[in-house]
């Protein structure tokens, strides 16, 4: 069909119809504006515009028309072909807008939005604390030990030198595991680490215990059946009360501020001997305000108990009492974080309201 043909022939130029050409540029642009996509215009074009489209093969037969039908035939092709081509380009040009327009609408960034944060998770309050009171120990050079929250009745308080008719065994103070001639309970303080420490660890030792203590005490602002302490103990030759004492003071002054004042007061303790009650000078009204409600107008703050450790509980963990000496002292840890951050409430501490760890919780 291609190529020139100096006979003309009818036959072969059916493509220069004028109705065949007409009915092309129809399709075409029926075609086009059918055209719901630039991937859809893309896809037909070949059809209408190609190397075999109806208007490209009659616009290669036009050289086979005898010259004078030619231009008037190439004047008719080349219209029809513009129209197709001009449909075309316009046709593009509205879906790259329209392409457009939805990109810049799916793809839009609203940057005054607020964004949806998650919150993030926080250590608890009173873990921190433990951890600060466990790195003082550590930078004086003790070790960290802990013990089981369901404890031996032996090392809760025989080792500890508790009588058996001592008060704090009853089971209005003690939580029992049954069945009670187990003999198990949940520990009520952290000392029985001491007989343990002493046990596993013999002397000379230095040794902390943070650790969580079961109370059968009502629930209210400064008691909780589940609470913490920390334990210190230290055994070795030649301890005295001034060593005690002067641990006492570097703990206090690391965890309430230099120049923190103390005190101790005579008490009784089974497991120490002599006992003390140590005090903190009170830090919110320094013994100023008779109406303070930190110490409730004493001056002083109940901090802990202490002692040198009692010849008896030495003996019962196999250390020669002539020998060795120690000294003892436990501590709230839940007080000692409500002195911190003046939450007067223990419950705060514990219903899990995650804003209380949000407020208290973010020193890492
Ligand atoms: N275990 C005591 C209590 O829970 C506190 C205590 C007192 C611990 C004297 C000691 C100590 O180590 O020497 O009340």
């Amino acid at each position: 069909m291609s190529g020139p043909n100096t006979q003309y022939d009818p036959v072969e130029v059916n493509a220069l119809d004028p109705d065949t050409i007409e009915q092309a540029v129809t399709d075409a642009l029926a075609a086009i504006s059918g055209a719901g996509s630039l991937e859809e215009l893309k896809a037909i074009r070949p059809q209408h515009q190609g190397d075999k489209s109806p208007l490209a093969l009659a616009n290669r037969e036009i050289g086979a028309l005898p010259p004078t039908a030619k231009a008037e035939a190439g004047k008719r092709v080349g219209q029809a072909r513009g129209r197709v081509g001009q449909a075309m380009k316009q046709r593009q040009t509205e879906l790259e807008a329209q392409r457009d327009a939805r990109i810049l609408r799916e793809e839009a960034v609203d940057v005054t939005m607020v964004p949806a944060r998650r919150p993030l998770g926080r250590r608890h309050p009173v873990e921190l604390m433990a951890q600060r009171i466990a790195d003082v120990f550590v930078g004086m050079g003790w070790e960290i030990a802990d013990g089981p929250e369901v404890e031996a009745e032996w090392f809760n308080f025989d080792a500890l030198n508790f009588d058996a008719d001592h008060p704090a065994r009853q089971m209005q103070d003690t939580f029992y595991i049954d069945p009670p001639e187990d003999g198990l309970v949940l520990r009520t303080h952290t000392s029985p680490v001491q007989a343990r420490a002493l046990l596993e660890r013999g002397v000379p030792l230095y040794v902390g215990c943070p650790g969580k203590v079961f109370r059968t005490d009502e629930l209210d602002a400064t008691h909780m059946p589940a609470f913490h302490q920390i334990e210190g103990l230290a055994v070795d030759e030649g301890l005295t009360m001034a060593h005690l004492r002067g641990t006492l003071d570097r703990l206090a002054s690391e965890l309430f501020g230099a120049g923190i004042t103390t005190r101790l007061r005579p008490s009784y303790f089974p497991f120490t001997e002599p006992s003390a009650e140590m005090d903190l000078r009170c830090f919110v009204c320094d013994g100023t305000n008779p109406e303070c409600r930190t110490c409730s107008g004493t001056g002083w703050i109940e901090w802990g108990g202490c002692g040198m450790v009692n010849r008896s509980v030495l003996s019962a963990c196999g250390i020669d009492p002539d020998r060795y000496t120690g000294y003892a002292f436990g501590m709230g840890i839940d007080r000692a974080l409500m002195f911190r951050t003046g939450v007067s409430d223990m419950r705060d501490m514990f219903e899990g309201d995650v804003r209380f760890n949000a407020q208290f919780g973010l020193e890492v």
